[in-house]
């Protein structure tokens, strides 16, 4: 194997690649190499270019810590996360669509009783969040795992404001009761930009695009014999539900934040007047492999 130029190389690395572990490793690994080759043939990078684009992806590691996932923005920001949960989750269309995970998902939140406050440092306006789970049938999911984070009103998740277990605050767990519900109580939270300090920002420059996400609250649903969801519930009105950063909107998941003006929400759960309403149904597919 020797003599190689652009018209040869890309056989020959295809040609290497026998020896791979698994049928499977075998077939990432010449898609990788025939998609990078093809994209450096189409745009032919000067040196400075290409030894620019492994400095780019350099940072982006060094960027990333325990509470910093600037990979995990980059595939967000290209779009290539809704893309691998498109294809992971071709579920029918009158069960809950999925969206994005994003980089701020805890999984030791604290489990609350069901119409607990979540928002133990937070101001802004008073939050009601109602959601029922079901089958796609309509049954009720008793028993199902509720986790559930967001932004405070000024838009910044705990863990970008402080760090260590105590600092967990606007996110928790809970129980759906024997029908299917659940309530609690938080604050409305904000539209915000996602962390732009590092080369992820530098990206979105250079490309003329801004960092926001529309104003949203995370779920994760999880029941025995239903597949797991992990979504948002994108609030109304919103500037930025037609430019999401991350290309994590969808229609079936927008509803309209309205306002308590009793003291009993419709639900029926006691709350201040004023307070903001989120309600929302869930409906788990049913398990479709093991
Ligand atoms: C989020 O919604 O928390 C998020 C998703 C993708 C990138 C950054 C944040
Ligand atoms: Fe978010």
């Amino acid at each position: 194997m020797r003599n190689f130029d652009e018209d040869n190389i890309t056989q020959a690395v295809l040609d290497s690649l026998g020896g791979c572990a698994t049928p499977r490793t075998r077939q990432i690994s010449e898609a990788l190499v025939r998609h990078l080759h093809a994209f450096v043939k189409e745009i032919e990078p000067s040196e400075a270019e290409w030894a620019a684009a492994i400095a780019f992806l350099t940072r982006t590691g060094q960027m990333c810590s325990d509470t910093r996932q600037e990979f995990i923005l980059l595939s967000d920001t290209l779009g290539v996360s809704m893309l691998v949960d498109a294809i992971n989750h071709r579920f029918d269309e009158d069960t809950t669509q999925t969206t994005v995970l994003g980089p701020f998902y805890v999984e030791e939140a604290e489990h609350f009783p069901i119409g607990a406050h979540i928002s133990r440092k937070s101001d802004g306006l008073a939050l009601l969040v109602e959601g029922t789970i079901e089958d796609s049938r309509g049954n009720p999911i008793a028993g199902a795992l509720i986790e559930t984070w967001h932004a405070d009103d000024r838009g910044f998740y705990d863990v970008q404001r402080d760090t260590g277990k105590s600092a967990l605050d606007m996110r928790a767990r809970f129980r759906t009761d024997q029908a299917g519900h659940f309530w609690y109580r938080s604050v409305v939270p904000a539209a915000y930009p996602i962390p732009n300090d590092g080369p992820v920002g530098e990206m979105l420059d250079a490309q003329g695009r801004h960092p926001f996400r529309p104003a949203h609250v995370h779920f994760k649903l999880s029941a025995p014999g239903f597949e797991t969801i992990v979504t948002h519930v994108f609030i109304d009105d919103d500037p930025y539900l037609d430019s999401d950063v991350v290309f994590g909107v969808k229609d079936a998941l927008i509803t309209k934040l309205s306002r308590i003006e009793g003291c009993a929400s419709p639900g029926g759960h006691e709350v201040e007047p004023g307070t903001s309403l989120i309600a929302y149904r869930f409906v788990l597919p049913d398990k479709t492999r093991n």
